[in-house]
């Protein structure tokens, strides 16, 4: 992988729009790296997402006893340790990623092993007891800091099913729940308080796994401490429509231009981005490519851009666009008038404080933007006039987003430690470029 420059400059305007392919989707490379690797046999995987993030859970899943590698047109291969997890001799770093740590802690609990997982900075800072809970419900014992994050020790096994239902709407909560649930005796039920990404029961599904969806009440049925019986197979991972989201949201900014993202997922758990650049005024195409026996739903997203209007998001569409929000915030300040963001206290426990940061780069490049313990309100069309650099704080959705609101600045802006893009998106900075802007 290019080893990326620490600090880039990007320049206003240029941007032309233009058609775009973005790597494979994260939520789901994560879950294949899992699903194929406790499988028995060899799985192929189309368009696994060749970022840190995932590429860390692969290696995790290598030292549990699978085996893998990429062939020269990037397809992975996945041998799978038939359900048997290796006890690893050494603590585990799963780098940055949330979904990485949260969902191996899952897979971690059910197996008669004692494995420690640890991570970066701010991995480390984020809240683990949100899966501590549901896990020493079903039996396992997990060992946190005294603030209740990692580095995290599990001594897995004997696992019993549970009822649990989810204080916070969490995917990797209810994911890491429902893959203990595969290693336990019985039926394990997870019960969600507003729909989030379902990418997990839609894996499994497609796998044979014994999964019941009834609403917002996921059962599996555990295959108890020897675990399930999965047979390799081939998986396509979509376009990450969080990756696209970054032109799209950039093109529904100029009036007139347009973007055309390919074989994105459109996952509609995923997709409430799409709805708010309707709000706002932006035109939107979907086209679906994929077939109805598809797990997951993909294809083309053309966004036409406008003279955009403010909006308000909040409730049940939060964990749809949880991910997109730094760019709601950015496009809160191209509209006019209010963009009000709430229900997202989430925000703050991601890779960084998001409201926190997001407020402190948008206001450092003179947005008008009031902080709330769930959210922002912004009020549109202040000048874009950088003041000083923008701080990722290590953020990868931080640095991009702010890269987008750069394109619209009246200077170049310059964007600390963009290293992090890394984790999830290496080719973000050559796709701008390629989409007319100018980035040292
Ligand atoms: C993810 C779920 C979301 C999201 C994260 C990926 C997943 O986190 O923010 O980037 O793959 O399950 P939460 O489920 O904790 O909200």
């Amino acid at each position: 992988m290019a080893i990326q420059k620490q600090t880039k400059i990007v320049h206003p305007g240029g941007f032309t729009g233009g058609t775009v392919r973005v790597p494979g989707d994260k939520s789901i490379s994560h879950r294949t790296a899992l699903l194929a690797g406790i499988s028995s046999g060899e799985s192929e995987i189309q368009g696994f997402l060749q970022a840190e993030d995932c590429l860390n859970t692969l290696k995790a899943m290598e030292t549990f006893g699978a085996r893998s590698w990429f062939d020269d047109e990037g397809v992975l291969t996945i041998q799978g340790t038939g359900g048997k997890m290796i006890e690893p001799a050494a603590p585990l770093d799963v780098g940055n990623s949330g979904t990485g740590m949260r969902l191996l802690a899952g897979l971690c609990a059910g197996s008669p092993i004692q494995v420690t997982l640890t991570g970066d900075e701010s991995l480390l800072s984020r809240p683990m007891r949100r899966i501590k809970e549901p896990l020493e419900q079903m039996g396992a014992k997990v060992e946190l800091t005294p603030d209740g994050t990692a580095p995290m020790t599990i001594q897995g096994g004997n696992l019993k099913g549970m009822e649990y239902r989810l204080p916070t709407a969490s995917a990797q909560v209810k994911s890491c729940c429902i893959l203990a649930g595969l290693y336990a005796e019985g039926r394990t039920t997870v019960t969600e308080p507003v729909p989030t990404r379902d990418h997990t029961e839609r894996m499994l599904r497609a796998v044979g796994a014994p999964i019941r969806v009834e609403g917002q009440r996921i059962s599996v049925e555990g295959f108890g401490p020897k675990g399930p019986k999965f047979l390799a197979r081939p998986y396509v991972v979509p376009g990450d429509f969080s990756s696209a989201a970054y032109w799209l949201a950039a093109a529904a900014a100029v009036p007139g231009a347009t973007v055309r993202a390919e074989g994105v997922g459109l996952n509609l758990r995923r997709t409430a981005l799409l709805d708010v650049l309707r709000r706002m005024g932006a035109a939107v195409e979907i086209e679906r490519t994929s077939a109805p026996t598809d797990p997951e739903v993909y294809g083309n997203v053309t966004v036409t851009g406008a003279d955009l209007k403010g909006t308000e998001v909040g409730g049940e569409e939060i964990p749809n666009l949880i991910d997109e929000l730094p760019l709601v915030a950015v496009l809160g300040v191209l509209a006019r008038g209010r963009t009000v963001i709430r229900d997202a206290s989430e925000l703050r426990v991601k890779e960084s404080d998001r409201v926190a940061v997001m407020v402190e780069n948008l206001a450092s490049l003179g947005a008008k933007v009031e902080e709330r313990p769930d959210g922002m309100v912004i009020d549109g069309r202040t000048p874009v006039v950088p003041t000083h650099g923008i701080r990722s704080y290590g953020d990868h959705r931080v640095a991009m987003s702010m890269s987008i609101l750069s394109i619209f600045a009246s200077e170049p802006v310059c964007i600390g430690n963009v290293a992090c893009v890394d984790t999830s998106y290496p080719e973000f900075w050559d796709q701008l470029s390629n989409l007319g802007v100018n980035v040292e």
